[in-house]
């Protein structure tokens, strides 16, 4: 996707997640707008860190989403214990992938922290294309860190 197209995107979030500081509310209206803004992107959503290693879903946008993911599992769960950003441009390469949807080639997950580096969710963001997602695409999705920890860019 295009540095454009996030300028744009963060135009939107800037002005309508100003002042609010529920995690919640955040992931509902990002998951909104990325699946919104983006064609490429064909299921967004959050799983949530609810302790004991445990993923659970939160706010998403596209097709049935599986309810739970250990740290254990899938690329979802290699972002929650390494806190990295996990892009995979051929999820058939990936031995312990967790299927959601038949269609989905490739995904993108980033780490969502809070202001003391605690992991409060995981975004994932997947794509029916191969390959769909690049370095613009893991430093601006990276970026929406900032809602989360009560600074507006
Ligand atoms: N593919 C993810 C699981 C979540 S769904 O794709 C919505 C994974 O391997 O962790």
């Amino acid at each position: 996707m295009s540095r454009q197209q996030y300028d744009r995107l963060f135009q939107t979030l800037d002005a309508v997640c100003e002042g609010e500081n529920d995690a919640i509310a955040l992931m509902a209206t990002i998951a909104h707008e990325l699946y919104a803004a983006f064609e490429e992107f064909n299921w967004v959503g959050f799983y949530r860190n609810v302790g004991d290693q445990i993923l659970k879903i939160g706010p998403y946008q596209g097709s049935h989403g599986c309810l739970t993911i250990p740290f254990s599992k899938g690329v979802c769960g290699k972002c929650a214990r390494e806190r990295t950003a996990q892009n995979v441009p051929d999820i058939s390469q990936v031995p312990d992938h967790i299927a959601c949807s038949h269609s989905t080639k490739s995904e993108l997950v980033v780490p969502i922290l809070d202001h003391n580096g605690d992991l409060i969710a995981v975004l994932d963001i997947d794509s029916d294309t191969t390959a769909a997602f690049d370095e613009v695409d893991e430093t601006n999705l990276v970026l929406l860190n900032k809602y989360f920890q009560g600074k507006i860019r």
